[in-house]
């Protein structure tokens, strides 16, 4: 009880996005959601290339100085990249792993051109293009919510385009998926337009008795989209695994 569980968002969005989760968890974890850098309200810089690492690195220094120990990451999308960086830099601070609608490769040489395309349209056009698009793709198709825009209004310019730099270099996870020794739980949407939920099969195969759930009629904002069915099956296996 009281497990620390550490809740990283996607792109380009903020904390907000997990509202459902750090409501529903708050009496059995310490639950620890920032917007990350750039994003959100967060007040640091977020000038360059905004690295997975480096928002690992930022993670990793929030949770010593609030002193949890070891934690359960959980990251959707963007923030399971982050998290899968986490894991690699920082194994001792590691307890279970949730990777929620992502994958583990790299961008192929075309999508590390198209987001650096986009990031060069921000930065001349602003945010704007962006969350335009995001916001169209976040839910399963024919499904709209007014609030999704919403979770991306507080993203910088240098966020945006510092983030889309990142992933558009991130590292190749796939080959520390078969050394993942914490509990690991992978979860997607089956109607997920923006990541396909065949990475997140391919992925919980690979991590040595990962679990996985797909939830039905989810797109790529799972836990925002339906927080019951997906609060029942975080909080069923962070029971099962005695978290
Ligand atoms: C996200 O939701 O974090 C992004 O769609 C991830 C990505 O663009 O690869």
């Amino acid at each position: 009880m009281n497990t620390p569980i550490l809740l990283v968002h996607g792109f380009p969005l903020c904390r907000e996005a997990w509202r459902a989760q750090i409501d529903a968890l708050a009496a059995t974890c310490r639950v620890v959601a920032p917007d990350l850098r750039g994003f959100g309200e967060n007040p640091a810089k977020a000038e360059g290339v905004l690295t997975m690492d480096r928002f690992a690195g930022d993670l990793h220094a929030l949770l010593k100085g609030l002193e949890t120990g070891p934690a359960v990451v959980a990251g959707h999308s963007m923030g399971g990249y982050v998290a899968l960086a986490f894991a690699r830099l920082f194994p001792s601070m590691l307890k279970g792993l949730v990777l929620v609608a992502t994958r583990a490769g790299p961008d192929t040489p075309e999508a590390a051109a198209g987001r650096r395309a986009t990031a060069e349209k921000v930065r001349a056009e602003g945010t704007r293009i962006v969350v335009d698009a995001m916001a169209s793709m976040m839910l399963a198709p024919g499904r709209t919510d007014p609030r999704v825009r919403g979770l991306m209004e507080g993203a910088t310019k240098e966020g945006v385009i510092g983030a889309l730099l990142g992933m558009a270099e991130r590292a190749d996870s796939a080959p520390m998926l078969g050394k993942i020794s914490v509990p690991t739980l992978v979860v997607t949407g089956s109607a997920d337009a923006i990541i396909p939920p065949a990475e997140s099969e391919a992925m919980a195969r690979a991590i040595p008795g990962a679990a996985l759930e797909v939830i039905p009629g989810a797109g790529h904002l799972v836990a925002f989209e339906e927080p019951e069915a997906f609060n029942r099956v975080l909080e069923g296996w962070l029971a099962l695994r005695g978290f």
